[in-house]
């Protein structure tokens, strides 16, 4: 019955998370305000504002877990990808952690995080994945359609060429003017607009990869043009125009989907990572499961967006495989999967 301490700190999320066994015991996520006035996480705030935040926030879910540190079985963090100062902060607390206590380190890849997320228990009941099964990790940094065929075996099948999903739903937003991340943001106002009203580019590539940079492009002139002609023109079609953005990046992503069920042979399919909160994508994946017969998956809202309940479980598949870390264990901000 492991008892692993899980410890994320990649971008803009300081988290810490107690799993026993893989069920959950404490799941503690501090955001970062201060990046809000830039417009975009800015690296080094980042790593100041997990240098503030890393011992709280441990201590905080060791608390809420009642576990104290000797009882733990072996301390996870995020060896990457993300900013490397940030990586660093959340790495060094753990090796520190780790030679204090005598216990194993694990150096979890963030991306296997976000997939492994799907097997954290809690009390919902929700059904785990068999393997082998497909999974579309839709985040900020990442687009990525993988085959995995365990918990430790992941074959990268498709990937995005250019910007990444949420990237994609935060250029957008920003171009309209809302805070950032705007991906939550035009999720929310896409809800009471039509999807249909405007028609933005689907990026064409073949394959399984994906291609999501020429859409920024299309919004920026779409609304440079119509601002030329009426300057309310955006305010006054948000919601439509948010809907109509949204629509094209959830249509983008299920077909790739349905193209790679039907080379892979595999109908259970997962979402992961932070835009799989989407509302719009979570609705198109169970509809598309229900007419073509798949499997779905959908992580509830606390394990899409980073948490580090997501970096323990890995962990905890790690210590089960003997895959523990050096002390010498290098950050590695540019980690494949
Ligand atoms: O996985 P994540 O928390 O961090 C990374 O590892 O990147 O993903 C963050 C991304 C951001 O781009 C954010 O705008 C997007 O996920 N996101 C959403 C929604 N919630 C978060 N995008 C669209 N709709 C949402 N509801
Ligand atoms: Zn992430």
């Amino acid at each position: 019955m492991p008892l692993i301490l899980g410890i994320e700190s990649s971008c803009d999320e300081t988290a810490a998370a107690v799993l026993r066994n893989g069920f959950l015991l404490a799941n503690v996520v501090a955001g970062q305000e201060v990046h809000k006035q830039w417009g975009g996480v800015i690296p080094e705030l980042a790593s100041r504002a997990h240098q503030q935040q890393v011992v709280p926030v441990v201590h905080e879910a060791l608390r809420q877990a009642g576990v104290q540190p000797h009882e733990l079985d072996g301390i996870a963090y995020t060896q990457g990808p993300g900013l490397l100062g940030a990586l660093l902060v959340g790495g060094s607390f753990a090796k520190a952690f780790s030679l204090a206590l005598n216990k194993p380190l694990l150096a979890v890849n963030h991306m296997q995080g976000h997939i492994l997320a799907h097997f954290v228990r809690d009390n919902d009941q929700r059904p785990v994945p068999e393997f082998p099964f497909l999974c579309l990790t839709v985040s900020g940094g990442h687009t990525q359609l993988v085959r995995v065929d365990d918990a430790r075996t992941f074959v990268l099948i498709g990937e995005t060429i250019d910007d990444a999903a949420g990237e994609a739903f935060d250029k957008c937003a920003k171009i309209l003017g809302l805070p950032y991340p705007g991906g939550p943001l035009i999720d929310k106002y896409a809800a009471t607009g039509n999807p249909n009203a405007f028609a933005f580019p689907e990026g064409q590539v073949p394959g399984l990869n994906f291609s999501f940079s020429g859409l920024k492009t299309a919004v920026l002139y779409f609304v440079r043009d119509h601002t030329a002609a009426n300057p309310d023109f955006v305010q006054n079609h948000l919601h439509d125009i948010c809907a109509s953005i949204q629509h094209t990046i959830v249509s983008t992503l299920i077909k790739r989907l349905k193209r790679a069920v039907k080379e892979t042979g595999i109908t259970r399919v997962a979402l992961a990572g932070g835009v799989s909160a989407n509302s719009g994508l979570r609705q198109a994946l169970t509809q598309t499961g229900q007419t073509e017969g798949w499997q779905t998956f959908i992580p509830p809202f606390a394990y899409c967006t980073d948490n580090a309940a997501m970096i323990a479980m890995a962990g905890h598949f790690q210590l089960l495989a003997g895959e523990t870390a050096a002390q010498d264990t290098p950050p590695l901000p540019r980690f494949s999967l």
